[in-house]
C-alpha cells in the first residue's frame, strides 16, 4: 500500500514537473514570432544539422527560424565537382529538410569565384576555356540546380562577391573571360530556370562606398534589359569597430531606392580583435595564429560581453527600423560552436558570433531582441 502511494505521489511530480517545463518553452518568445510581421529570419545550415546529427542545433532552427540557406552543401566544388558529375547527397537532404519545416529555402551560390570546382572555367591543360564554352558551362551549372529545386527553393544567391571595394570588378576567371557580361546572363540563366524564384546578388562590406555603387549600377543595368533582380544581399560579417551603424544603413537606403529588397544574407558580430581593418569575407585572406588574436579562450570577460550585446541589439533595433525595406535577416549558423568564424580568417580561434552559445544555450542578448521587436 504504502508503495503504491510512494509510487504515485513519484508519478504525480513528474507529470508537474514535465506540464511546468511544456509551458514554460512553449511560452517563451521565440525570433520567428517576434519578426512575423517583420522579416523572415533564417540561419545557414552546416551538415552536422543537414544530416540530422545535430540535434541540438535542429531543436534550435525548429523554434527560432523560418528560412533556411545552405553554408556549403551548394557551392559548386561539392554539387559540381566534375563536369559530368553533380552530387545532390546533401542538397537534396537540406531541401527536405527545409521542406518538412516550412522553412523559406534559399539557395547559395550559383556563379562564385571561391569553392569553385576546378574544372569550372579551364580546359584540360588548365588554359581558360572560350567564352561560348563557359557560357554553355555556366547554363547548365545553373539550369540542372536551380531544374532541380524548382518550385522548392524560393530564392537564390545568383552571383556572389563579384565587385571590390573600390567599385571595380573582381578579377576572377568568369570575368577574365565573360567580362561584366557574366552577371546578366548568370540572371538570366536562372530567370529562365525558375521564373518565379526570387534572385538576389549576394557581397560583403557593401558599406564601402565604391562596391555599393557598382552594385546600385548593376541593379540598374540588369532592370533596363529586362533582367529580373528581387533583392541584393548585403552579408553581415561584421566586427566590433566596423562597420558603423550609420553606413550599414546608407546601403541599406541606398539600395531600397533602386526598388529592390535588401536582405541582411550571413549575420554574425565577431567578438574577436580583426589582424587586418577591411577583411570582411575576403576568403583568400589568411593570418598565422598569434595569441593575441585569441583572447576570450577561457571566455568572455563582462564589459566585452556587454558590448557585444549592446552592438548586436542596435544591429537588430536598426533592421527593425527598416523592415520595410528588409525582407530577411539570416545569421551564418545557429551556435558559436558552427561559427566559420572560429577559423577565420587566422584559424584555430575562438569566437563568439551567433545568437546561440557553445552549450545549444540562447543568449540574453536573444530575448533583448524580441523585445525590441515587441515595441
Ligand atoms: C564560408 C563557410 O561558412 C565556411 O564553412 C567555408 O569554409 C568557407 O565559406 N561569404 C560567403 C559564404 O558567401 O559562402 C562563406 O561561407 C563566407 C563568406
Amino acid at each position: 500500500m504504502r508503495k503504491h502511494f510512494y509510487l504515485l505521489f513519484i508519478t504525480g511530480i513528474a507529470i508537474i514537473l514535465i506540464a511546468c517545463s511544456n509551458t514554460e518553452s512553449k511560452e517563451k518568445p521565440t525570433l520567428k514570432e517576434a519578426f512575423k510581421n517583420k522579416f523572415l529570419i533564417g540561419a545557414a545550415l552546416n551538415t552536422g544539422e543537414i544530416s540530422g546529427k545535430d540535434t541540438a542545433g535542429l531543436r534550435i532552427l525548429a523554434t527560432h527560424f523560418n528560412s533556411i540557406v545552405a553554408e556549403n552543401c551548394m557551392k559548386s566544388e561539392v554539387i559540381h565537382p566534375l563536369e559530368d558529375q553533380f552530387n545532390f547527397t546533401l542538397s537534396d537532404q537540406f531541401v527536405d529538410l527545409g521542406e518538412k519545416q516550412d522553412m523559406f529555402i534559399i539557395g547559395h551560390a550559383l556563379i562564385w569565384h571561391s569553392q569553385l570546382s576546378p574544372w569550372f572555367c579551364v580546359d584540360e591543360n588548365g588554359e581558360n576555356v572560350s567564352a561560348d564554352v563557359l557560357k554553355e558551362r555556366m547554363k547548365t551549372h545553373i539550369n540542372t540546380i536551380v531544374g532541380r529545386y524548382k518550385g522548392r527553393i524560393k530564392g537564390w544567391d545568383v552571383v556572389n562577391e563579384a565587385i571590390l571595394e573600390d567599385g571595380s570588378y573582381r578579377k576572377s576567371k568568369f570575368y577574365e573571360i565573360l567580362g561584366e557580361e557574366f552577371i546578366p546572363l548568370a540572371f538570366q540563366y536562372a530567370q529562365e530556370a525558375d521564373p518565379d524564384a526570387e534572385l538576389y546578388y549576394n557581397d560583403y562590406n557593401e558599406w564601402y562606398p565604391g562596391r555599393r555603387e557598382t552594385v546600385t549600377r548593376l541593379i540598374r543595368t540588369l532592370k533596363e534589359r529586362g533582367i529580373r533582380i528581387d533583392a541584393i544581399g548585403m552579408q553581415g560579417h561584421l566586427g566590433m569597430d566596423s562597420p558603423t551603424l550609420e553606413e550599414y544603413e546608407e546601403t541599406i537606403l541606398a539600395y531600397n531606392k533602386e526598388g529592390v529588397n535588401v536582405m541582411v544574407t550571413e549575420f554574425d558580430l565577431s567578438i574577436l580583435p580583426f589582424p587586418k581593418a577591411g577583411i570582411g569575407a575576403d576568403l583568400s585572406a589568411n593570418f598565422d595564429y598569434q595569441k593575441e588574436l585569441n583572447p576570450y579562450t577561457e571566455g568572455v570577460p563582462a564589459s566585452i560581453q556587454e558590448a557585444w550585446n549592446a552592438r548586436m541589439l542596435s544591429f537588430f533595433r536598426l533592421f527593425i527600423k527598416h523592415a520595410d525595406k528588409i525582407s530577411r535577416v539570416t545569421m551564418w549558423g545557429i551556435t558559436d560552436q558552427d561559427s566559420w568564424k572560429n577559423d577565420f580568417p587566422v584559424r584555430g580561434r575562438k569566437d563568439y558570433p551567433l545568437l546561440f552559445d557553445r552549450d545549444n544555450q540562447e543568449k540574453p542578448v536573444v530575448q533583448m531582441i524580441i523585445n525590441e521587436a515587441k515595441q
